[in-house]
């Protein structure tokens, strides 16, 4: 799976994609993450991408030709990307459309937005899906978008590996215990539910089941 990425802030991905399952789904070629900065792709002398919006209003909005330029060069002769264009007011981010996405899909373009907003003749340029990761406002769609590469790896073949394998039909549940079998804190005494150390499948399976996450 190959995730370009269109961001004016190319390093606010360092740290969540240097660490843990996403760097070694990179180190092991599962998933590339590249960047193109629409600010390589202007014109203007000092490099500026944003103006004031027609008609008035707040803030800045940022211009769409680069922006145009910074996804014809993501996309380059392909023809089968998805784009997702990354707003507040998009379709609700889900795991179905983050399952679907990786299973129909091997580069996946995400627009992430800055100040008030991307000109909006870039999404009659291309055809995008517009997304929202959630009933809030964020400042910038850097976070947005590492929310997204993360939950469609966990459905690329081999980035969870063995241990957390989407795939298994096991039933995952929200409550995981592990050593000790119990401990105290502050007098109190903590233990594992007894129907998780009684080695009886059938009963494990329906509490878990009780307390299922779709996965
Ligand atoms: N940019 C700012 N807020 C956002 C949100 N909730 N979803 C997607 N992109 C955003």
């Amino acid at each position: 799976m190959h995730f370009h990425i269109i961001t004016l802030f190319p390093k606010a991905f360092d740290s969540y994609l240097g660490e843990s399952i996403l760097k070694r789904a990179i180190e092991d070629k599962k998933i590339k993450v590249s960047f193109y900065n629409p600010r390589d792709f202007t014109k203007d002398k000092w490099k500026r991408i944003d103006r004031p919006p027609y008609a008035g209003g707040p803030g800045m909005v940022i211009q769409a030709e680069p922006v145009i330029k910074a996804i014809q060069r993501a996309k380059g002769l392909r023809s089968k990307v998805k784009i997702i264009f990354l707003t507040p007011s998009g379709k609700q981010f889900t795991n179905s459309y983050a399952a679907s996405v990786a299973k129909k899909y091997k580069d996946v373009i995400i627009v992430s937005g800055r100040y008030e907003g991307i000109d909006a003749r870039v999404k009659k340029v291309f055809k995008t899906d517009e997304v929202s990761i959630g009933p809030f406002v964020l400042t910038g769609g850097e976070l947005p978008a590492q929310l997204i590469i993360d939950t469609i790896s966990r459905h690329v073949p081999g980035v969870l590996g063995n241990l957390g394998s989407i795939e298994e039909s096991r039933t995952a549940s929200p409550d995981v215990y592990t050593r000790p079998e119990s401990f105290k804190y502050k007098g109190k005494a903590y233990a594992v539910p007894k129907v998780l150390l009684s080695g009886n499948h059938a009963k494990i399976e329906e509490w878990k089941s009780k307390r299922k996450t779709d996965k």
